[in-house]
């Protein structure tokens, strides 16, 4: 989600991480820094710091271009802690000797933050990273990869991380657990980055760190713990930002296994069969007496809430209700105290949601956010909230993030449902599964040479109809809505028992229908919404649960998607619409990721 570069050789490093910063702001950052080591023996070290919320360039002026051929540097995207100078990276530790930055998430950071206060550790901060820094200081005794060595042992999540220190001054080390670490291997010089683009001007010539690699950069050699081959880096810089895919909408669909990984990652109790959600610690004792929801969101996100719906109704036992915030910001919905109010919006700035929000705080309602982007105006205004942690998303139409909103539903669900009358072996069974499910994701991702196929078959119809029942009525929604904002085609959503009250009368031989039906406890009816369809001569494309050969028989094409649990099923089935959605439009010549006359974030009614 953030982005590293370091820089360790014969020139001055600053420029050179400024440079290679200024190629990571493709990704969205809220704020950054940067830490140098001047280290020309016998004169002793002098560390330079400077970190900053806000965009590089508002204070390109003031940077002070510190003398130092050592440096590491870091865009940040806040997940843990909000956007402010001290949580911006890097971190130090008590004696401003360590510093460091870090891509990824320390799950049991609270854990060791109080062990290490305890100890006596002075702590600058919220963010989770500066735990590693403080551990780093207490393991050191004059070999810095010694002392990474022995903090990363205690730490669980993930991490990309680059450290340097004046006490062992002529080095970086990295070390990389689930989030990508490069080292660039110039000519008497080395680099390490989070992603090609930072590096790409300065070499070509990388090694990939794998996880729990350790690898220490000096200024004329390098060493990792183990040999590994040299690879060539072949793409273009603009290449690069998009991690090599054309757009960053398939970059940000490619993502969508990764996006509900983040969601639940360090959330999930298996064996208690419960969800820890630290960002609703504050009001867990208010939220046991709440007896009614209302979830507000718009665009993708109201698809999300509407799913939402029907989990938090059948598992949590809880009666809720969906609105987009365009029209409940001018109804006079009745609320009591026991009620409480979730926004659920990727950027947490769409006006209309927000006046919603607004207006039910006036009403004393406890308000809960759903959001991506940390520090938004939406975190800042609920009681409390649950951030989906998708990292930055690019694309117009929003793809992983819907994915992270999902995941986050189901925690939710879990956690509401376990304090009412959720029983045990129901908690487990969702959580089990809900870790089975990036793996099941990356499954329907290995589809998409078969999906881009059926793209070609359908891109010339004009008129599409998606269809969906119970937990997958909202997905047919998103899936035309996808459709629709990215091809400018004809789409439209409906819960399949409403077809024969309109719809049908549209059907003919070129209106074809995608017709979401996994083997889940409405797929009966499913079926006989399909024949309706293909009665009048309708075609139809299934999204089917695997192994089901049958529905070959009655529809003309079949994507199939891995089993699971039925309130999970939208998980899947919605990556293959993305993926759907993709291909058609890229077929179509669009700009799949600036559509005509649409915007990222709507900040105006
Ligand atoms: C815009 C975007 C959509 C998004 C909607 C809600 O319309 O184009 O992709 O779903 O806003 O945005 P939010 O940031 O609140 O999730």
């Amino acid at each position: 989600m953030c982005g590293i570069v370091g820089y360790i050789g014969k020139k001055p490093a600053f420029p050179i991480l400024l440079s290679g910063l200024k190629r990571l702001e493709y990704r969205g950052y809220d704020s950054f820094g940067f830490s140098v080591l001047d280290y020309n023996p016998p004169a002793a070290p002098k560390p330079f710091l400077f970190k900053k919320t806000g965009k590089i360039s508002q204070f390109e002026q003031e940077f002070p271009n510190p003398e130092g051929e050592i440096g590491i540097a870091h865009t940040r995207w806040a997940t843990t802690g909000a956007v402010t100078d001290a949580n911006a990276h890097p971190h130090f530790d008590c004696k401003k000797e360590i510093f460091l930055v870090h891509n990824g998430i320390i799950e049991n950071y609270q854990e060791i933050k109080n062990q290490l206060i305890k100890e006596g550790h002075k702590f600058n901060s919220e963010c989770d990273t500066e735990v590693l820094s403080h551990l780093i200081e207490k393991y050191f005794k004059g070999n810095l990869e010694e002392a990474v060595r022995k903090a990363l042992r205690e730490v669980k999540g993930a991490y990309g991380i680059a450290v340097i220190s004046e006490k062992d001054p002529e080095k970086i080390v990295v070390a990389r657990l689930s989030s990508p670490l490069l080292l660039g291997i110039g000519n008497d010089e080395f680099l390490v980055a989070s992603d090609p683009a930072a590096l790409i001007t300065r070499t070509r010539q990388v090694i990939n760190l794998d996880d729990n690699e350790i690898a220490v950069l000096k200024p004329d050699n390098f060493f990792i713990l183990k040999e590994k081959p040299l690879v060539q880096i072949e793409w273009t810089l603009e290449e690069a930002e998009k991690k090599g895919y054309p757009h960053f909408m398939l970059k940000e669909i490619m993502e969508e296994p990764e996006a509900i990984e983040n969601a639940i990652r360090g959330r999930l109790l298996i064996d208690e069969g419960l969800v820890r959600l630290g960002g609703l610690d504050s009001v867990q004792e208010k939220l046991g007496k709440i007896n009614r929801l209302i979830l507000v969101a718009c665009g993708t996100a109201g698809f999300a809430a509407r799913v939402g719906e029907y989990m938090l109704e059948e598992y949590a036992g809880i009666p809720t209700e969906v609105d987009i915030g365009s029209e409940f910001r001018y109804r006079k919905p009745v609320v009591d105290e026991k009620t409480a109010a979730i926004f659920v919006s990727q950027s947490g700035e769409t006006a209309d949601t927000l006046a919603a929000l607004r207006e039910m705080k006036k009403k004393g309602v406890l308000t809960l956010g759903i959001t991506n982007v940390v520090g938004s105006s939406q975190t800042r205004e609920t009681d409390a909230g649950v951030y989906i942690r998708s990292g930055p998303e690019i694309a117009v139409a929003s793809t992983k993030a819907f994915l992270g909103q999902l995941a986050t539903l189901a925690l939710l669900t879990v956690y509401l449902g376990r304090q009412r009358d959720m029983a045990l072996v129901m908690g487990k069974r969702i959580v089990s599964e809900l870790a089975k499910i990036p793996d099941l994701a990356k499954r329907v991702l290995s589809l998409a040479p078969e999906i881009q196929k059926l793209a070609k078959k359908y891109k010339d119809y004009k008129n599409f109809w998606f269809i969906g029942r119970k937990y997958n009525a909202p997905i047919a929604l998103e899936g035309a809505l996808k459709l629709k904002e990215i091809s400018y085609l004809h789409a439209e959503g409906v819960a399949g028992g409403e077809l024969k009250h309109g719809p049908l009368a549209l059907i003919d031989e070129n209106f074809p229908t995608v017709a979401i039906c996994p083997s889940d406890s409405v797929y009966e009816k499913m079926i006989s919404n399909i024949e309706e369809v293909k009665a009048r001569g309708g075609p139809v494309i299934a999204i089917a649960t695997e192994g089901n050969g049958e529905i070959k028989k009655i529809v003309d094409d079949v994507i199939y998607i891995p089993k699971t649990l039925e309130m999970l099923t939208p998980i899947l089935s919605v990556i293959s619409l993305h993926l759907f959605a993709y291909h058609i439009a890229v077929l179509l010549g669009k700009d799949v990721d600036r559509p005509r006359n649409l915007a990222k974030s709507i900040v105006v009614e």
